[in-house]
């Protein structure tokens, strides 16, 4: 089975600069994809891969030129010094989840297969998604839904769930669908369950605390011109990068000098963002929801 297919793999690497003998940062290797494509373009260079899956040690390579971490990138910092490395020259990040972690009929990804509910990307992390519909009271699930799924019924999702969890709790995806299946819009019903899952993988996962603690890490060790590179997969992280990027926090409200200059730690290389064309959905139709943001530290 394929680990992955790496999104908007070309444009993403070309987007990072890369100079043969530069020192950079890919913090979602994964399936490897994007990381090999970088190894093939350093010679002297340095490529430091991080990842909280285990499952991803079947990717590592062997090359004197790549080191691999088992950690979570909210730690970008203490890692690369742990590892005698101040400053780098490029970053990359490809959030979410790999193909391998959503297939994988034991860890409760998706709505499409039963398995047990729980979405943990660091397998040995302690709070999987059946402990959240457990223990979270009414209001706390619904504003999961309501931030992280951006669904607008988000209140009666979260009061069906505590209606059934009093009858039997919530362990296996089946559980939780059965729970909130007469919630599901007609002929949509694919989409709403995606979203229920989705905000709970990001609130299992802390995605977007840990996306904000590693961005603003980047600014301490990405080089005056190093790049930073992110893929992102829905309009919440996305919002999330595009406003660091723009302004350096992540309310996007810009900072200017006494002259009414801005003040920004980056510049924009691609305004928009690039998302894939015709061609590269035709053979990987996940990447439709990709959106990559490349932005040049000043
Ligand atoms: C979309 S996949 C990356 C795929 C990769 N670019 C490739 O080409 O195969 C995202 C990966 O990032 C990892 N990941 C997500 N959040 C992370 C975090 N906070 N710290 C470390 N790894 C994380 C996941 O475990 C997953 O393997």
């Amino acid at each position: 089975m394929i680990y992955h297919i790496p999104a908007l793999l070309h444009e993403s690497i070309d987007g990072l600069n890369i100079r043969p003998d530069g020192i950079y940062v890919d913090v979602t290797f994964g399936g490897g994809g994007h990381s090999m494509e970088i190894l093939k373009r350093l010679t002297t260079g340095k490529l430091i891969a991080f990842d909280q899956d285990d499952d991803v040690r079947l990717n590592i390579p062997v090359d004197k030129k790549f080191i691999f971490l088992d950690q979570n990138f909210r730690f970008l910092k203490n890692n690369l010094q742990f590892n005698g490395i101040n400053s780098v020259d490029g970053l990359i990040a490809d959030l979410g989840v790999s193909f391998h972690q959503f297939d994988e009929p034991d860890r409760g990804f998706t709505f499409r297969q039963d398995a047990p509910l729980d979405m943990r990307m660091n397998k040995s992390g302690k709070v999987a998604s059946s402990h959240l519909l457990k223990t979270l009271d009414e209001s706390s699930l619904a504003d999961i839904f309501y931030k992280y799924g951006e669904l607008t019924n988000s209140r009666r999702i979260a009061k069906e769930i505590v209606a059934a969890r009093i009858v039997k709790p919530l362990v296996s995806v089946s559980d939780l669908v059965n729970a909130i299946s007469r919630l599901a819009p007609k002929r949509q019903e694919h989409k709403f369950y995606a979203k229920v899952f989705q905000a709970l993988r990001i609130a299992v996962n802390h995605e977007i605390e840990y996306l904000k603690e590693m961005l603003e890490q980047s600014l301490s060790v990405l080089n005056k011109e190093a790049r930073l590179v992110v893929i992102t997969y829905h309009s919440l992280e996305d919002r999330v990068v595009k406003n660091f990027m723009k302004t350096g926090n992540f309310e996007g409200v810009e900072k200017k000098d006494f002259y009414g200059n801005v003040e920004t730690p980056f510049r924009i290389i691609n305004k928009k963002g690039t998302t894939p064309g015709d061609e590269e959905l035709a053979i990987n139709k996940r990447a439709r929801s990709a959106r990559l943001r490349i932005a040049e530290k000043i």
